[in-house]
């Protein structure tokens, strides 16, 4: 390449890329009109928010090096445990005029609260969507459904309302949903196993109602599912069972009945399980072996009855086993995998005996 042809193709790449061009005013002002609704006395990260060029040297943003557009907004203040920053305000609409946003993270203020505009639905790029840690009131945008490229949806930790959109099933992309600890009402929407990406469904701690959509069972990329501290009935699924990556599920604190379906045992790789507190009954499945393998297992506080199945001295390994709370019957199991076991772990039954509780009669 002659150099000249060089020196004019870098100048090209050094524009594009931002250097001193300036990001277009329309985004700019997009940026300003967002920062005008939000306060953070204490850091001061606003404060980098000067001067024409919106894509450097402005904290948390990022452009799009090709077509020179904000693609990233990413401010983080600290998670609990260190003291960090506090934002105020809420997040001003105007932010929707950046059409090519990919990312959003708004995490750990503790205090924005408001609405999540609707208006974010629109934005056709939009990949992740974090804004963990807040006061967000409101529900969740009915059209979230039109956000085909999210990947990363998380409200967890706000005062967030209303119930599950039924457009979330649409979230074709979807791995990682995280609505944990807000005030979500209503049931899981019944088609919520159309979401073949998602890897981590946490919906813990809300007043979540209904069964669990047996659909669920469809989602083969499925490895932790939190259900825990809401108000769902109705039976375990079988299907749950099935859901061949799932590694932890949490559906404690909740009012399931029924069985536990055989299927669920049977399952490899499920290394959490946590039904505890709920009105579990029956007998619990004899279909431990060589493929169980959990670090918790806990079915306290519920019904079952009969006896502790003679199979689960041939699990692989049992770390914390709680059988506690319930009604069941007869002489412990007795093997390596539960020489560890305290008395604790079976406390509160009908007529256990053997292993560490007294000798059976
Ligand atoms: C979501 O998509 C529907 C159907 O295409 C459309 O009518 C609606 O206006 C979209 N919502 C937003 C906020 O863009
Ligand atoms: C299971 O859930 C109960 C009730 O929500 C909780 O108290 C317990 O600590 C949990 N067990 C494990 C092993 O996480």
């Amino acid at each position: 390449m002659p150099p000249r042809r060089l020196s004019f193709v870098l100048l090209v790449v050094a524009v594009l890329a931002g250097g001193g061009a300036g990001c277009p005013a329309s985004d700019r002002e997009a940026l300003l009109a967002f920062r005008s609704a939000l306060s953070e006395p204490h850091l001061g990260i606003f404060s980098s928010w000067t001067g024409d060029d919106c894509c450097s040297q402005w904290y948390g943003v990022s452009c799009d090096p090709t077509t020179g557009r904000v693609a990233d907004i990413s401010l983080r203040g600290e998670s609990k445990d260190r003291s960090g920053g506090l934002m105020y305000g809420r997040i001003s609409p105007e932010i929707c005029r950046l059409d090519r946003l990919t990312t959003l993270v708004l995490a750990d203020w503790k205090h924005i609260s408001g609405p999540i505009p609707p208006c974010l639905t629109s934005l056709p790029l939009l990949r992740i969507l974090d804004l963990i840690g807040n006061r967000f009131s409101g529900p969740i945008p009915d059209d979230i459904g039109n956000l085909s490229r999210l990947a990363v949806l998380n409200v967890a930790d706000n005062q967030i309302s209303g119930s599950i959109p039924a457009s979330l099933s649409a979230l074709s992309s979807l791995m990682h949903l995280d609505l944990s600890n807000n005030q979500i009402a209503g049931p899981i929407p019944g088609d919520f196993g159309e979401l073949r990406m998602l890897s981590r469904a946490l919906l813990a701690r809300n007043r979540i109602s209904g069964v669990i959509p047996s659909s669920v069972g469809h989602m083969t990329r499925l490895a932790d599912l939190d259900l825990a501290q809401n108000r769902i009935s109705g039976e375990i699924p079988d299907s749950l069972g099935s859901t061949p990556v799932l590694s932890s599920l949490y559906l404690d604190s909740n009012r399931l009945s029924g069985q536990i379906p055989v299927e669920l045992f049977s399952s490899r790789g499920l290394g959490i399980l946590n039904l505890s507190r709920n009105a579990i009954e029956g007998e619990m499945p004899d279909a431990f072996g060589s493929h169980s393998y959990y670090t918790a297992l806990d079915l306290s506080y519920n019904r079952l009855s009969g006896p502790v199945p003679k199979t689960l001295v041939m699990a692989a390994y049992v770390g914390h086993l709680d059988l506690s709370h319930n009604r069941l019957c007869g002489a412990l199991p007795v093997g390596s995998p539960l020489d560890h076991l305290q008395p604790a772990s079976f406390a509160d039954n009908h007529c256990l005996c053997g292993g560490p509780l007294p000798a059976c009669k």
